[in-house]
């Protein structure tokens, strides 16, 4: 072969080159498992959570016996562990609480392109909806993993085949139960990912061929049955393609999610994105009798230039009401966070600008509360 031409067998070896520095690495920073811990909390974080002022939160800790905190070392102020805040949260904030006798909503995060910050829209919404007093799991549908980073465990150390939702797409076990994870972060369950999902793409269509009763789109929907009265929210992060999977994701879920930057580009492979769907809906027996409570498009990594204002007011031309209007910045806070694995949850204290912080966190914030009106109206 001419010297300048790459063999197969040399990709090979650069496959295993790199995995072998890749194992360096991690040997190099192996922390002990799960990877992260959750943040504290400042007293003025949860008395916001809550809507109260510090005064009224000191004479409330008697009268509804919750924790009153542990004195920062070196100061007069208090922080709460995320169990505190979280009981916090459910004795005084105002939050629904899911009613009896009924089931909690599955929401689907997709988008076909890729970095549109599908995976830590999901992430951060799943952590500030256990601020809100929800039980959350997060199923990771993408074999990149990104979620399941997010949450805590390093898909190629913690995670087996087993683990991940594959056994439920091989017909091996009849729902998702098994699957389900704790994770660092109270209230917040996972089902994680790893590489293997990638099966998922020759088994589903294989299936499909051999089996003609055998419907892909409703695999996932009937996987997490079960799990719908443990969990008020169930999220789940699709990759970034129309692929079986994310099909059957969108099919199982209540309500839709599409994080799009108001970008030409990715605009135009949202509109794609709709295109795909609504012809694959008229293939599919009985699709057409699906209904969704919501679906939405949040405006994410927006930045402030006119061809993004200009773009905006296409989107908005293009999909009018279901723009729900909320716009996260692209922020150097959500920068700082993802290189450290984190999301703008696990770091209540600004540990850059405090400014760029709260640019990025008021609208997540708003996010997680368009969520809980969505919540609230499926329960009423
Ligand atoms: N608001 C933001 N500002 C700046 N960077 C951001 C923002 N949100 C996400 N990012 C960064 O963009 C990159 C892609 O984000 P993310 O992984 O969430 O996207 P994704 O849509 O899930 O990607 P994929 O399609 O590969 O699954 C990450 O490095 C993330 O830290
Ligand atoms: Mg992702």
């Amino acid at each position: 072969m001419p010297a300048n031409k790459v063999s197969m067998a040399q990709l090979v070896s650069l496959a295993t080159t790199a995995a072998d520095v890749l194992e360096q690495l991690r040997l190099k920073f192996a922390k002990p498992h799960p990877l992260k811990v959750a943040p504290r909390f400042a007293t003025t974080y949860v008395a916001e959570l809550c809507k109260l002022d510090k005064k009224q939160m000191r004479y409330l800790i008697d009268r509804h016996n919750l924790p009153p905190g542990t004195k920062v070392e070196g100061s007069k102020a208090k922080e709460f562990s995320l169990l505190e805040t979280i009981q916090w949260a459910r004795a005084l904030g105002d939050f629904p609480t899911r009613p009896e006798g009924k089931s909690g909503k599955v929401f689907c995060v997709c988008n076909y392109k890729g970095g549109v910050a599908k995976t830590t829209t999901t992430v951060g919404l799943g952590q500030a909806l256990t601020l809100r007093a929800q039980k959350v799991l997060i199923v990771d549908l993408d074999g990149q993993a990104t979620a399941t980073q997010l949450c805590g465990l390093s898909p190629e150390q913690h995670v087996q085949p087993h683990d991940t939702i594959m056994p439920l797409i091989a017909g091996d076990q009849p729902d998702l139960r098994y699957a389900v994870q704790p994770t660092y972060w109270e209230n917040l369950s996972l089902i994680p990912a790893s590489s293997a999902l990638l099966g998922a793409e020759f088994s589903l269509p294989a299936k499909a061929i051999s089996d003609r009763d055998f419907r892909f789109w409703e695999v996932l929907r009937k996987g997490l049955e079960p799990l719908l009265e443990e969990y008020d929210v169930i999220l789940l992060d699709t990759s970034p393609s129309l692929s079986h999977l994310v099909i059957s994701a969108m099919f199982a879920a209540d309500g839709l999610l599409m994080p799009c930057p108001p970008e030409s580009l990715d605009f135009a492979s949202s509109v794609q994105f709709w295109g795909i769907f609504s012809e694959l809906m008229r293939t599919l027996p009985d699709a057409d009798s699906k209904a969704f409570d919501f679906v939405s498009i949040v405006y994410t990594k927006v930045q402030s230039s006119d061809i993004s204002r200009l773009t905006k007011s296409w989107m908005k031309e293009a999909y009018g009401g279901y723009i729900n209007g909320i716009e996260i910045p692209d922020s150097a806070a959500a920068r700082l966070a993802s290189a450290q694995l984190k999301t703008i949850y696990d770091t209540p204290k600004p540990e850059g600008s405090a400014e760029a912080h709260r640019r990025y966190k008021e609208p997540s914030d708003r996010l997680a509360d368009f969520a809980i009106e969505q919540l609230e109206l499926g329960w009423s």
